[in-house]
């Protein structure tokens, strides 16, 4: 699979044959990225995201690939727009078995600088969306012939503190908690696991120049960035009869950046 940072997928993998998926944030990066994964392995993917050319331009690589998939306009912080998405979802195809809650927002500042409508759209975004989608998806997804799976994307930034992210350290650390609760709750109908990326390459790190790419890559174990690929394939696993016994899990996806210190 890698040999000096290479990454391909499988494509012989069909783990998700009939099964239908939502994915949030799916017009760009890790989420994208999870629709491509998910199709791949025979899902049909509901790419949710606001930005609509972007869910396009998704969809379409993966019906060019074969795969099945449709765009849905969904604000995750809308509650009505979550609803209209379960409606969308029953009429068509009266089954999910995958929701990957991935969408966020960020403002970088700290505290006594951050905006309070900037705090709450943050929060709003980044947690409360899976709060949203799980409550608008949740009788879907624990109904089927198996159980459902949730998988909510987190963040290296749920264990440590980087300057000027509270709010997005919030949210993702309260994802984490979030995610067991779910898990017990909807157990043994749902499972509920949460991936946390490291430094991955996606346009978030547009604005990152070389240098900073570099010295990021150097602070993980295996030395280079991760790609928006190796998250996907997480995800994939995680919603698959593979990972069956998993659940209320947080899986590290970063490289080894979180257990690197420099010193002597
Ligand atoms: N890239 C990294 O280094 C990294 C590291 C740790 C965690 N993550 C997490 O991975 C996830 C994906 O990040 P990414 O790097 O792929 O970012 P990205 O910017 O490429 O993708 C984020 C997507 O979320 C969408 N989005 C924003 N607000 C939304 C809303 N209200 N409703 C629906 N969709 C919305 C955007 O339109 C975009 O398509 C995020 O949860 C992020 O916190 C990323």
């Amino acid at each position: 699979m890698t040999q000096g940072g290479e990454y391909r997928v499988d494509h012989s993998c069909h783990r998700l044959d009939g099964q239908v998926a939502v994915v949030t944030g799916a017009a760009s990066g890790i989420g994208a990225a999870s629709a491509r994964r998910l199709a791949s392995e025979g899902a049909t993917v509901i790419v949710a995201d606001v930005v609509d050319r972007g869910g396009a331009e998704v969809v379409k690589t993966i019906v060019d690939a074969g795969g099945q998939a449709v765009p849905f306009h969904c604000d995750v912080a809308e509650a009505a727009d979550w609803e209209a998405l379960r409606q969308l979802v029953t009429g068509r195809w009266n089954r999910l078995d995958i929701l990957h809650s991935n969408a966020f927002y960020e403002v970088r500042a700290p505290v006594d600088v951050l905006d309070e409508a900037d705090w709450d759209r943050q929060i709003a975004v980044s947690l409360k969306g899976s709060y949203l989608g799980v409550k608008a998806l949740c009788q879907l997804l624990t109904t089927g012939d198996r159980p459902g799976s949730v998988v909510l994307t987190s963040s290296v930034h749920a264990l440590m503190g980087l300057p000027g992210r509270p709010a997005y350290a919030a949210a993702k650390g309260a994802l984490g908690a979030l995610g067991r609760q779910l898990a017990i709750e909807y157990g043994p109908s749902l499972r509920v696991n949460m991936v946390l990326p490291g430094p991955i390459l996606t346009p978030i790190w547009d604005f990152v120049d070389e240098q900073g790419r570099a010295a990021s890559a150097d602070e993980t174990a295996l030395k280079r960035l991760g790609r928006p690929e190796e998250v996907a394939a997480a995800v994939a696993f995680l919603c698959s009869a593979d990972a069956s016994y998993i659940t209320g899990a947080s899986l590290l996806v970063d490289g080894g950046w979180s257990i690197v210190k420099s010193g002597l």
